[in-house]
Protein backbone atom coordinates (compact mmCIF):
# COMPACT_ATOMS: atom_id res chain seq x y z
CA UNK A 1 0.00 0.00 0.00
CA UNK A 2 1.55 3.42 -0.72
CA UNK A 3 2.08 5.80 2.26
CA UNK A 4 -0.69 7.92 1.06
CA UNK A 5 -3.50 5.08 1.12
CA UNK A 6 -1.86 3.87 4.36
CA UNK A 7 -2.09 7.24 5.92
CA UNK A 8 -5.48 7.66 5.28
CA UNK A 9 -6.54 4.33 6.34
CA UNK A 10 -4.80 5.91 9.73
CA UNK A 11 -6.71 8.74 9.48
CA UNK A 12 -10.03 6.78 9.22
CA UNK A 13 -9.33 4.82 12.53
CA UNK A 14 -8.09 7.93 14.41
CA UNK A 15 -9.20 11.02 12.80
CA UNK A 16 -12.93 10.79 12.88
CA UNK A 17 -14.29 9.89 15.76
CA UNK A 18 -12.51 12.45 18.07
CA UNK A 19 -14.18 12.45 21.06
CA UNK A 20 -13.90 14.86 23.68
CA UNK A 21 -12.27 12.79 26.76
CA UNK A 22 -14.68 14.93 29.17
CA UNK A 23 -17.95 12.74 27.67
CA UNK A 24 -16.23 9.95 29.35
CA UNK A 25 -14.75 11.72 32.53
CA UNK A 26 -16.06 11.00 35.94
CA UNK A 27 -17.90 13.42 38.27
CA UNK A 28 -14.99 13.71 40.48
CA UNK A 29 -12.57 14.85 37.74
CA UNK A 30 -15.49 17.36 36.37
CA UNK A 31 -14.99 18.87 39.14
CA UNK A 32 -11.02 20.02 39.63
CA UNK A 33 -11.72 21.26 35.88
CA UNK A 34 -10.22 24.42 35.30
CA UNK A 35 -12.23 27.72 34.99
CA UNK A 36 -9.89 29.31 32.66
CA UNK A 37 -8.09 28.98 30.19
CA UNK A 38 -5.97 32.24 28.21
CA UNK A 39 -4.28 31.28 24.55
CA UNK A 40 -1.70 33.93 23.74
CA UNK A 41 -1.80 34.81 19.45
CA UNK A 42 -5.01 33.77 17.13
CA UNK A 43 -2.83 32.32 14.34
CA UNK A 44 -3.13 28.17 13.58
CA UNK A 45 -1.10 27.67 16.50
CA UNK A 46 -3.68 29.36 19.07
CA UNK A 47 -6.64 28.83 17.57
CA UNK A 48 -6.11 25.02 16.97
CA UNK A 49 -5.04 25.06 20.62
CA UNK A 50 -8.59 26.54 21.68
CA UNK A 51 -9.91 23.64 19.66
CA UNK A 52 -7.90 20.68 21.38
CA UNK A 53 -8.24 22.31 24.62
CA UNK A 54 -12.07 22.17 24.60
CA UNK A 55 -11.97 18.66 23.28
CA UNK A 56 -9.68 17.96 26.27
CA UNK A 57 -11.34 19.96 28.83
CA UNK A 58 -14.69 20.47 28.03
CA UNK A 59 -17.73 22.77 27.62
CA UNK A 60 -17.62 25.14 30.66
CA UNK A 61 -14.04 25.88 30.67
CA UNK A 62 -13.75 29.50 29.22
CA UNK A 63 -11.24 30.02 26.45
CA UNK A 64 -9.96 33.21 26.07
CA UNK A 65 -7.77 34.12 22.59
CA UNK A 66 -5.87 37.06 22.82
CA UNK A 67 -4.76 38.69 19.54
CA UNK A 68 -2.89 42.32 19.06
CA UNK A 69 -2.93 42.06 15.09
CA UNK A 70 -5.10 39.58 12.52
CA UNK A 71 -6.84 36.35 13.75
CA UNK A 72 -4.86 34.11 11.41
CA UNK A 73 -1.42 35.99 11.72
CA UNK A 74 0.85 34.13 9.38
CA UNK A 75 -1.74 32.97 7.49
CA UNK A 76 -2.78 36.12 5.43
CA UNK A 77 -4.17 37.44 2.30
CA UNK A 78 -4.27 40.43 0.33
CA UNK A 79 -6.77 41.98 -1.88
CA UNK A 80 -6.29 42.44 -5.76
CA UNK A 81 -8.78 43.99 -7.91
CA UNK A 82 -11.45 42.10 -5.48
CA UNK A 83 -9.85 39.18 -5.54
CA UNK A 84 -7.56 37.64 -2.37
CA UNK A 85 -4.17 36.36 -2.72
CA UNK A 86 -2.10 34.38 -0.07
CA UNK A 87 0.55 36.49 1.21
CA UNK A 88 1.78 33.79 4.24
CA UNK A 89 1.63 30.84 4.45
CA UNK A 90 0.02 29.21 1.23
CA UNK A 91 -0.01 26.03 0.29
CA UNK A 92 -0.82 22.47 2.18
CA UNK A 93 0.68 19.05 1.94
CA UNK A 94 -1.79 16.30 1.04
CA UNK A 95 -0.75 14.14 4.26
CA UNK A 96 -1.10 17.22 7.09
CA UNK A 97 -3.91 15.23 8.65
CA UNK A 98 -4.75 17.58 11.05
CA UNK A 99 -5.07 20.20 8.84
CA UNK A 100 -7.42 18.15 6.83
CA UNK A 101 -9.62 17.35 9.87
CA UNK A 102 -9.75 20.86 10.83
CA UNK A 103 -11.43 21.50 7.38
CA UNK A 104 -13.84 19.27 7.11
CA UNK A 105 -15.06 19.55 10.56
CA UNK A 106 -15.36 23.06 10.09
CA UNK A 107 -17.02 22.46 6.39
CA UNK A 108 -14.65 24.41 4.80
CA UNK A 109 -14.27 23.92 1.12
CA UNK A 110 -10.83 23.73 -0.80
CA UNK A 111 -9.10 23.62 -3.76
CA UNK A 112 -5.94 21.80 -5.14
CA UNK A 113 -2.85 23.77 -6.22
CA UNK A 114 -1.71 22.21 -9.01
CA UNK A 115 2.39 22.80 -9.32
CA UNK A 116 4.53 23.19 -12.36
CA UNK A 117 7.92 23.18 -11.14
CA UNK A 118 11.23 25.09 -12.25
CA UNK A 119 14.27 27.10 -11.55
CA UNK A 120 16.20 29.74 -12.66
CA UNK A 121 19.52 30.25 -12.68
CA UNK A 122 19.25 33.97 -13.38
CA UNK A 123 19.84 32.78 -17.00
CA UNK A 124 17.95 30.08 -18.34
CA UNK A 125 14.86 28.63 -16.67
CA UNK A 126 14.78 24.53 -16.67
CA UNK A 127 11.79 22.59 -15.37
CA UNK A 128 14.65 19.91 -13.55
CA UNK A 129 13.36 16.44 -13.44
CA UNK A 130 15.25 16.58 -10.71
CA UNK A 131 12.78 18.03 -8.74
CA UNK A 132 10.83 14.67 -9.66
CA UNK A 133 13.64 12.41 -8.52
CA UNK A 134 11.74 9.22 -6.91
CA UNK A 135 15.33 9.01 -4.74
CA UNK A 136 14.33 12.58 -2.82
CA UNK A 137 10.95 11.58 -2.66
CA UNK A 138 11.63 8.27 -1.23
CA UNK A 139 13.69 10.23 1.45
CA UNK A 140 11.43 12.35 1.88
CA UNK A 141 8.59 10.04 2.76
CA UNK A 142 11.27 7.93 4.55
CA UNK A 143 10.70 11.00 7.06
CA UNK A 144 7.53 11.43 6.68
CA UNK A 145 5.98 7.76 7.34
CA UNK A 146 7.45 8.47 10.86
CA UNK A 147 6.11 11.75 11.64
CA UNK A 148 3.30 10.68 10.85
CA UNK A 149 2.85 8.43 13.87
CA UNK A 150 2.30 11.48 15.51
CA UNK A 151 -1.59 10.70 14.55
CA UNK A 152 -2.00 7.90 16.33
CA UNK A 153 -0.04 9.05 19.58
CA UNK A 154 -2.08 11.79 20.13
CA UNK A 155 -5.31 10.12 18.93
CA UNK A 156 -4.56 7.69 21.81
CA UNK A 157 -4.19 10.48 24.15
CA UNK A 158 -0.15 10.44 23.98
CA UNK A 159 2.14 13.92 24.98
CA UNK A 160 5.41 14.77 25.02
CA UNK A 161 6.86 17.65 27.72
CA UNK A 162 9.27 18.72 25.19
CA UNK A 163 9.99 19.08 21.07
CA UNK A 164 13.05 16.56 21.63
CA UNK A 165 10.90 14.09 23.38
CA UNK A 166 8.42 14.41 20.85
CA UNK A 167 11.01 13.66 17.97
CA UNK A 168 12.29 11.23 19.89
CA UNK A 169 9.33 9.80 19.87
CA UNK A 170 8.89 9.74 16.42
CA UNK A 171 12.21 8.32 15.31
CA UNK A 172 14.65 7.43 17.96
CA UNK A 173 18.05 8.72 17.65
CA UNK A 174 18.13 9.10 14.30
CA UNK A 175 15.36 11.29 14.40
CA UNK A 176 17.10 13.79 17.16
CA UNK A 177 19.69 13.93 14.47
CA UNK A 178 17.58 15.46 11.92
CA UNK A 179 18.04 18.84 14.13
CA UNK A 180 21.47 18.90 15.24
CA UNK A 181 22.72 18.24 11.48
CA UNK A 182 22.08 20.33 8.12
CA UNK A 183 20.26 18.84 5.36
CA UNK A 184 23.43 19.17 3.18
CA UNK A 185 25.24 16.77 5.56
CA UNK A 186 22.57 14.39 5.99
CA UNK A 187 22.10 14.33 2.54
CA UNK A 188 25.59 13.58 1.58
CA UNK A 189 25.95 11.05 4.23
CA UNK A 190 23.01 9.52 2.25
CA UNK A 191 24.73 9.15 -0.90
CA UNK A 192 22.89 12.15 -2.91
CA UNK A 193 25.71 14.72 -4.70
CA UNK A 194 26.67 18.12 -4.19
CA UNK A 195 25.96 18.72 -7.48
CA UNK A 196 22.28 17.68 -6.83
CA UNK A 197 22.13 19.57 -3.55
CA UNK A 198 23.56 22.92 -5.47
CA UNK A 199 20.74 22.31 -8.38
CA UNK A 200 17.66 20.91 -6.82
CA UNK A 201 17.97 20.58 -2.72
CA UNK A 202 18.92 24.60 -2.52
CA UNK A 203 16.69 25.92 -4.56
CA UNK A 204 13.49 24.46 -2.93
CA UNK A 205 14.80 25.36 0.46
CA UNK A 206 15.15 28.92 -0.57
CA UNK A 207 11.23 28.40 -1.70
CA UNK A 208 10.46 26.95 1.63
CA UNK A 209 12.33 29.04 3.70
CA UNK A 210 14.43 31.62 2.38
CA UNK A 211 17.51 29.63 3.23
CA UNK A 212 19.95 27.40 1.50
CA UNK A 213 20.58 23.74 2.75
CA UNK A 214 22.70 24.81 5.66
CA UNK A 215 19.33 24.71 7.39
CA UNK A 216 19.03 21.76 9.93
CA UNK A 217 17.40 18.69 8.17
CA UNK A 218 14.09 17.93 9.18
CA UNK A 219 12.79 21.60 8.13
CA UNK A 220 14.99 20.57 5.00
CA UNK A 221 12.76 17.85 5.05
CA UNK A 222 9.71 19.68 5.07
CA UNK A 223 10.67 21.89 2.24
CA UNK A 224 11.48 19.52 -0.29
CA UNK A 225 7.91 17.79 0.64
CA UNK A 226 7.03 21.13 -1.36
CA UNK A 227 7.67 19.69 -4.70
CA UNK A 228 5.51 16.89 -3.47
CA UNK A 229 2.14 16.78 -5.81
CA UNK A 230 -1.53 17.12 -4.08
CA UNK A 231 -0.77 20.02 -2.24
CA UNK A 232 -4.15 22.09 -1.58
CA UNK A 233 -5.54 25.32 0.02
CA UNK A 234 -8.87 26.56 1.64
CA UNK A 235 -11.33 28.44 -0.13
CA UNK A 236 -11.21 32.47 0.54
CA UNK A 237 -8.17 32.06 2.36
CA UNK A 238 -6.02 29.67 4.78
CA UNK A 239 -6.56 31.85 7.63
CA UNK A 240 -10.24 31.37 7.61
CA UNK A 241 -9.45 27.84 9.25
CA UNK A 242 -8.52 29.93 12.30
CA UNK A 243 -11.54 32.46 12.32
CA UNK A 244 -14.06 29.12 12.24
CA UNK A 245 -11.70 27.64 14.73
CA UNK A 246 -12.99 30.10 17.16
CA UNK A 247 -16.45 30.51 16.95
CA UNK A 248 -16.53 26.85 16.38
CA UNK A 249 -14.87 26.19 20.14
CA UNK A 250 -16.82 29.03 21.64
CA UNK A 251 -13.36 30.69 22.56
CA UNK A 252 -13.76 34.34 23.07
CA UNK A 253 -11.33 36.52 21.28
CA UNK A 254 -9.65 39.39 23.15
CA UNK A 255 -8.35 42.02 20.22
CA UNK A 256 -5.47 43.02 22.71
CA UNK A 257 -1.56 42.73 23.10
CA UNK A 258 -0.23 40.63 25.94
CA UNK A 259 2.65 42.34 27.91
CA UNK A 260 3.08 40.55 30.96
CA UNK A 261 2.37 37.35 32.31
CA UNK A 262 2.74 37.01 36.48
CA UNK A 263 2.71 34.29 38.49
CA UNK A 264 0.17 34.64 41.79
CA UNK A 265 -0.56 32.61 45.02
CA UNK A 266 -4.18 32.03 46.39
CA UNK A 267 -5.17 30.73 49.83
CA UNK A 268 -7.09 27.29 48.81
CA UNK A 269 -9.94 25.66 50.28
CA UNK A 270 -7.76 22.79 51.90
CA UNK A 271 -5.24 25.97 53.40
CA UNK A 272 -2.17 25.01 51.20
CA UNK A 273 -1.42 27.92 48.44
CA UNK A 274 -2.24 27.29 44.79
CA UNK A 275 -0.79 29.08 42.15
CA UNK A 276 -2.44 31.01 39.43
CA UNK A 277 -1.28 33.34 36.57
CA UNK A 278 -2.62 37.16 36.47
CA UNK A 279 -2.24 38.34 32.64
CA UNK A 280 -1.75 41.98 31.82
CA UNK A 281 -2.72 43.27 28.42
CA UNK A 282 -3.78 46.26 26.57
CA UNK A 283 -6.47 46.81 23.98
CA UNK A 284 -8.70 49.79 22.85
CA UNK A 285 -9.32 50.64 26.59
CA UNK A 286 -5.99 50.67 27.83
CA UNK A 287 -4.17 48.41 30.16
CA UNK A 288 -6.37 45.56 31.99
CA UNK A 289 -5.91 42.32 33.87
CA UNK A 290 -7.31 38.76 34.18
CA UNK A 291 -6.43 35.67 36.26
CA UNK A 292 -6.07 32.45 34.58
CA UNK A 293 -5.35 29.07 35.70
CA UNK A 294 -4.11 27.68 32.66
CA UNK A 295 -1.42 30.05 29.92
CA UNK A 296 -0.50 29.16 26.24
CA UNK A 297 2.14 30.86 24.87
CA UNK A 298 1.30 30.37 20.98
CA UNK A 299 3.75 33.38 19.83
CA UNK A 300 7.10 32.89 18.70
CA UNK A 301 8.93 34.60 22.08
CA UNK A 302 11.48 36.40 19.89
CA UNK A 303 12.96 40.05 19.36
CA UNK A 304 9.98 41.37 16.81
CA UNK A 305 7.51 39.17 17.26
CA UNK A 306 6.00 39.51 20.84
CA UNK A 307 7.41 41.49 23.88
CA UNK A 308 5.80 39.70 26.78
CA UNK A 309 7.31 39.97 30.25
CA UNK A 310 6.92 36.90 33.20
CA UNK A 311 7.33 38.08 36.48
CA UNK A 312 7.77 36.13 39.34
CA UNK A 313 8.75 32.81 38.21
CA UNK A 314 11.72 31.11 39.24
CA UNK A 315 14.10 30.28 37.39
CA UNK A 316 12.92 33.22 35.45
CA UNK A 317 11.45 33.83 31.56
CA UNK A 318 13.01 35.19 29.56
CA UNK A 319 11.02 37.17 27.08
CA UNK A 320 12.93 36.11 24.67
CA UNK A 321 14.95 33.00 23.53
CA UNK A 322 18.04 33.18 21.55
CA UNK A 323 17.74 32.23 18.29
CA UNK A 324 16.35 34.84 15.76
CA UNK A 325 13.66 34.90 12.93
CA UNK A 326 14.59 35.62 9.07
CA UNK A 327 13.34 38.70 7.43
CA UNK A 328 11.11 37.82 4.32
CA UNK A 329 9.78 40.16 1.87
CA UNK A 330 6.42 39.03 -0.17
CA UNK A 331 5.41 41.00 -3.17
CA UNK A 332 2.52 40.17 -5.46
CA UNK A 333 2.94 41.88 -9.20
CA UNK A 334 -0.27 41.99 -11.37
CA UNK A 335 1.38 42.71 -14.23
CA UNK A 336 3.23 41.22 -17.59
CA UNK A 337 6.53 39.18 -17.11
CA UNK A 338 9.44 39.77 -19.50
CA UNK A 339 9.65 36.11 -20.32
CA UNK A 340 12.96 36.77 -22.09
CA UNK A 341 14.53 37.83 -18.78
CA UNK A 342 13.35 34.07 -17.85
CA UNK A 343 14.94 32.76 -21.14
CA UNK A 344 11.73 31.00 -22.51
CA UNK A 345 10.94 32.30 -25.49
CA UNK A 346 10.32 29.60 -27.20
CA UNK A 347 7.89 27.94 -24.74
CA UNK A 348 5.58 30.88 -24.59
CA UNK A 349 2.42 30.47 -26.06
CA UNK A 350 1.90 27.38 -23.10
CA UNK A 351 4.18 28.12 -20.61
CA UNK A 352 1.85 27.55 -17.29
CA UNK A 353 4.80 27.14 -14.58
CA UNK A 354 3.25 27.40 -10.65
CA UNK A 355 7.12 27.97 -8.62
CA UNK A 356 10.05 28.89 -9.96
CA UNK A 357 12.57 28.74 -7.83
CA UNK A 358 16.63 30.05 -7.61
CA UNK A 359 19.60 28.45 -7.29
CA UNK A 360 22.06 30.56 -4.26
CA UNK A 361 22.89 33.27 -7.17
CA UNK A 362 24.43 36.17 -5.54
CA UNK A 363 23.13 38.53 -8.28
CA UNK A 364 19.11 37.66 -8.42
CA UNK A 365 16.88 39.42 -6.32
CA UNK A 366 14.67 37.00 -5.08
CA UNK A 367 14.40 33.50 -3.67
CA UNK A 368 11.32 32.47 -5.96
CA UNK A 369 8.54 33.51 -8.64
CA UNK A 370 5.15 32.23 -8.40
CA UNK A 371 2.38 32.43 -10.99
CA UNK A 372 -0.16 32.47 -8.25
CA UNK A 373 -4.60 32.17 -8.16
CA UNK A 374 -6.86 33.80 -6.03
CA UNK A 375 -8.01 32.32 -2.77
CA UNK A 376 -11.66 31.43 -4.78
CA UNK A 377 -11.38 29.86 -7.77
CA UNK A 378 -13.96 31.81 -10.47
CA UNK A 379 -15.98 29.41 -12.16
CA UNK A 380 -14.37 27.75 -15.15
CA UNK A 381 -11.18 29.54 -14.32
CA UNK A 382 -7.80 28.41 -16.11
CA UNK A 383 -4.32 29.09 -14.66
CA UNK A 384 -3.06 32.27 -17.26
CA UNK A 385 0.02 31.41 -18.81
CA UNK A 386 3.26 33.87 -18.44
CA UNK A 387 2.48 35.71 -21.18
CA UNK A 388 -0.50 37.27 -20.20
CA UNK A 389 -0.83 40.05 -17.61
CA UNK A 390 -1.53 38.21 -14.48
CA UNK A 391 -0.57 38.06 -10.21
CA UNK A 392 3.19 36.73 -9.33
CA UNK A 393 4.39 36.45 -6.07
CA UNK A 394 8.50 37.28 -4.74
CA UNK A 395 9.78 35.33 -1.84
CA UNK A 396 12.62 37.79 -1.26
CA UNK A 397 15.34 38.94 1.56
CA UNK A 398 15.33 42.63 0.55
CA UNK A 399 12.43 44.68 -1.13
CA UNK A 400 12.50 44.74 -4.53
CA UNK A 401 13.57 48.12 -6.20
CA UNK A 402 11.33 49.60 -9.20
CA UNK A 403 14.73 49.10 -11.32
CA UNK A 404 14.60 45.15 -10.61
CA UNK A 405 10.98 44.71 -11.21
CA UNK A 406 11.87 46.90 -14.50
CA UNK A 407 14.06 43.87 -15.81
CA UNK A 408 11.51 41.05 -15.05
CA UNK A 409 8.28 42.34 -16.07
CA UNK A 410 7.06 44.21 -19.89
CA UNK A 411 4.38 46.17 -17.66
CA UNK A 412 2.79 45.97 -14.22
CA UNK A 413 -0.52 47.33 -12.53
CA UNK A 414 -0.06 47.11 -9.40
CA UNK A 415 2.68 46.22 -6.10
CA UNK A 416 1.77 44.82 -3.25
CA UNK A 417 4.37 44.12 -0.42
CA UNK A 418 4.02 42.43 2.85
CA UNK A 419 7.40 42.28 5.59
CA UNK A 420 7.54 39.28 7.70
CA UNK A 421 9.41 38.02 9.85
CA UNK A 422 8.79 34.75 8.36
CA UNK A 423 10.19 31.46 10.16
CA UNK A 424 12.92 30.44 12.30
CA UNK A 425 16.24 31.13 10.87
CA UNK A 426 17.39 27.59 11.24
CA UNK A 427 21.44 28.00 10.56
CA UNK A 428 21.09 29.44 14.38
CA UNK A 429 19.13 26.30 15.33
CA UNK A 430 19.44 26.71 19.59
CA UNK A 431 20.63 23.79 21.59
CA UNK A 432 18.68 22.80 23.76
CA UNK A 433 15.49 23.81 21.50
CA UNK A 434 13.12 26.36 23.92
CA UNK A 435 10.71 24.26 26.28
CA UNK A 436 7.03 23.56 25.90
CA UNK A 437 6.64 23.65 29.50
CA UNK A 438 6.88 27.37 30.90
CA UNK A 439 5.67 26.80 34.08
CA UNK A 440 3.23 24.08 35.87
CA UNK A 441 0.37 25.13 34.13
CA UNK A 442 2.04 27.81 31.72
CA UNK A 443 3.33 26.46 27.66
CA UNK A 444 4.61 27.39 25.24
CA UNK A 445 3.68 25.83 21.72
CA UNK A 446 5.21 27.95 19.05
CA UNK A 447 8.92 26.06 20.42
CA UNK A 448 7.90 23.76 17.77
CA UNK A 449 8.81 25.99 15.23
CA UNK A 450 12.88 25.43 15.97
CA UNK A 451 12.16 21.79 14.94
CA UNK A 452 10.43 23.24 11.14
CA UNK A 453 7.67 26.03 10.64
CA UNK A 454 4.62 25.12 8.80
CA UNK A 455 0.85 24.91 9.58
CA UNK A 456 0.28 21.76 10.51
CA UNK A 457 3.41 21.31 13.04
CA UNK A 458 1.93 24.55 14.88
CA UNK A 459 -1.22 22.28 15.06
CA UNK A 460 0.60 19.22 16.02
CA UNK A 461 2.09 21.28 19.34
CA UNK A 462 -1.33 22.89 19.61
CA UNK A 463 -2.64 19.31 20.05
CA UNK A 464 0.38 17.97 21.96
CA UNK A 465 0.31 21.03 24.72
CA UNK A 466 -3.68 20.50 25.16
CA UNK A 467 -2.89 17.21 26.24
CA UNK A 468 0.05 18.01 28.25
CA UNK A 469 -1.97 20.58 29.60
CA UNK A 470 -4.81 18.03 30.62
CA UNK A 471 -2.39 15.54 31.53
CA UNK A 472 -0.78 17.64 33.89
CA UNK A 473 -3.82 19.02 35.45
CA UNK A 474 -5.10 15.48 36.54
CA UNK A 475 -1.34 14.12 36.97
CA UNK A 476 -1.55 11.69 34.62
CA UNK A 477 2.03 11.10 34.04
CA UNK A 478 1.43 8.13 32.21
CA UNK A 479 0.53 9.70 29.33
CA UNK A 480 3.58 11.86 28.83
CA UNK A 481 6.30 11.02 27.70
CA UNK A 482 6.14 7.45 26.88
CA UNK A 483 9.08 4.61 25.65
CA UNK A 484 8.06 2.54 22.93
CA UNK A 485 4.98 4.07 22.09
CA UNK A 486 5.25 2.91 18.26
CA UNK A 487 5.83 -0.85 19.05
CA UNK A 488 3.40 -0.50 22.42
CA UNK A 489 0.31 0.96 20.23
CA UNK A 490 1.29 -1.97 17.19
CA UNK A 491 0.84 -4.26 19.38
CA UNK A 492 -2.87 -2.81 20.75
CA UNK A 493 -4.27 -2.36 17.49
C1 LIG B 1 5.76 33.99 3.69
C2 LIG B 1 5.42 32.71 4.39
C3 LIG B 1 5.08 31.59 3.65
C4 LIG B 1 4.72 30.40 4.29
N1 LIG B 1 4.30 29.34 3.54
C5 LIG B 1 3.78 28.26 4.16
C6 LIG B 1 3.13 27.25 3.42
O1 LIG B 1 3.01 27.33 2.19
N2 LIG B 1 2.62 26.17 4.08
C7 LIG B 1 2.70 26.07 5.45
O2 LIG B 1 2.21 25.07 6.01
N3 LIG B 1 3.30 27.04 6.19
C8 LIG B 1 3.82 28.12 5.58
N4 LIG B 1 4.38 29.13 6.31
C9 LIG B 1 4.49 28.95 7.77
C10 LIG B 1 3.16 29.16 8.46
O3 LIG B 1 2.55 30.32 7.98
C11 LIG B 1 3.40 29.27 9.96
O4 LIG B 1 4.14 28.15 10.38
C12 LIG B 1 2.12 29.29 10.76
O5 LIG B 1 1.17 30.15 10.19
C13 LIG B 1 2.46 29.71 12.18
O6 LIG B 1 1.27 29.79 12.94
P1 LIG B 1 1.33 30.15 14.48
O7 LIG B 1 -0.06 30.25 14.96
O8 LIG B 1 2.21 29.17 15.16
O9 LIG B 1 2.05 31.55 14.58
P2 LIG B 1 1.49 33.01 14.02
O10 LIG B 1 0.68 32.82 12.81
O11 LIG B 1 2.69 33.85 13.97
O12 LIG B 1 0.52 33.46 15.20
C14 LIG B 1 0.98 34.15 16.35
C15 LIG B 1 -0.02 35.26 16.64
O13 LIG B 1 0.28 35.81 17.91
C16 LIG B 1 0.01 37.19 17.88
N5 LIG B 1 0.76 37.80 18.98
C17 LIG B 1 2.10 37.90 19.10
N6 LIG B 1 2.43 38.50 20.27
C18 LIG B 1 1.25 38.78 20.89
C19 LIG B 1 0.93 39.40 22.15
N7 LIG B 1 1.89 39.82 22.99
N8 LIG B 1 -0.38 39.54 22.48
C20 LIG B 1 -1.37 39.09 21.63
N9 LIG B 1 -1.10 38.50 20.45
C21 LIG B 1 0.18 38.35 20.08
C22 LIG B 1 0.47 37.62 16.50
O14 LIG B 1 -0.18 38.82 16.10
C23 LIG B 1 0.05 36.42 15.64
O15 LIG B 1 -1.22 36.60 15.06
C24 LIG B 1 4.74 30.33 5.70
C25 LIG B 1 5.10 31.46 6.46
C26 LIG B 1 5.43 32.64 5.81
C27 LIG B 1 5.76 33.84 6.64
C1 LIG C 1 23.02 15.29 17.89
O1 LIG C 1 22.01 14.69 18.66
C2 LIG C 1 22.29 13.38 19.04
C3 LIG C 1 21.08 12.84 19.74
O2 LIG C 1 20.65 13.68 20.76
C4 LIG C 1 23.52 13.34 19.92
O3 LIG C 1 23.83 12.02 20.26
C5 LIG C 1 24.69 13.95 19.17
O4 LIG C 1 25.79 14.05 20.01
C6 LIG C 1 24.32 15.33 18.66
N1 LIG C 1 25.38 15.81 17.81
C7 LIG C 1 25.79 17.08 17.81
C8 LIG C 1 26.85 17.40 16.81
O5 LIG C 1 25.34 17.93 18.57
C1 LIG D 1 13.18 41.80 -21.59
O1 LIG D 1 14.38 41.20 -21.09
C2 LIG D 1 15.40 41.15 -22.07
C3 LIG D 1 16.53 40.30 -21.48
O2 LIG D 1 16.82 40.69 -20.14
C4 LIG D 1 15.81 42.57 -22.43
O3 LIG D 1 16.83 42.56 -23.40
C5 LIG D 1 14.59 43.31 -23.00
O4 LIG D 1 14.90 44.67 -23.22
C6 LIG D 1 13.42 43.23 -22.02
N1 LIG D 1 12.22 43.76 -22.64
C7 LIG D 1 11.47 44.72 -22.08
C8 LIG D 1 10.29 45.13 -22.87
O5 LIG D 1 11.72 45.20 -21.01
Amino acid sequence: MSLRNRSFRVLLIFGICQVGRWGLASASEMEEQPEKIAIIGGGIGGTGAAYFLRQEFGPSVKIDVFEAGTVGGRLATENIRGHDYETGGSIIHPLNLHMKHFVDKLGLSTHDVPTKLAIFDGKKLTFDEGLKSSRMQKWVEGILSKFMRIYQYQQSGYSFSSVEQLLHGLGGDSFLTLINQTLEEVMLADGFSQVFINNVVTPLSRFAFGQTADLTALVGAVSLACADSGQWAVDGGNKRVCSELLSHTKAELIQARVTDISLKMKPSKSGTESSFYEVIYVGDSGPTHSIYDIVIVAAALHEGLSDISFSGFSPPIPSHFPGHYHHLVTTLVMGQVNTSYLGIDQYLADFDVSDIFTTDNEALAFNSLSSVDPTRLPPGYRRPPASESKVWKFFSQEPLSEEQLREIFVSWEGVWEKRWLAYPSYSSSPHPMPPFILHDRLYYLTAIEWAASCMELSVVAARNVALLAYHRYHDQTDKIDREDLHTRLREEL
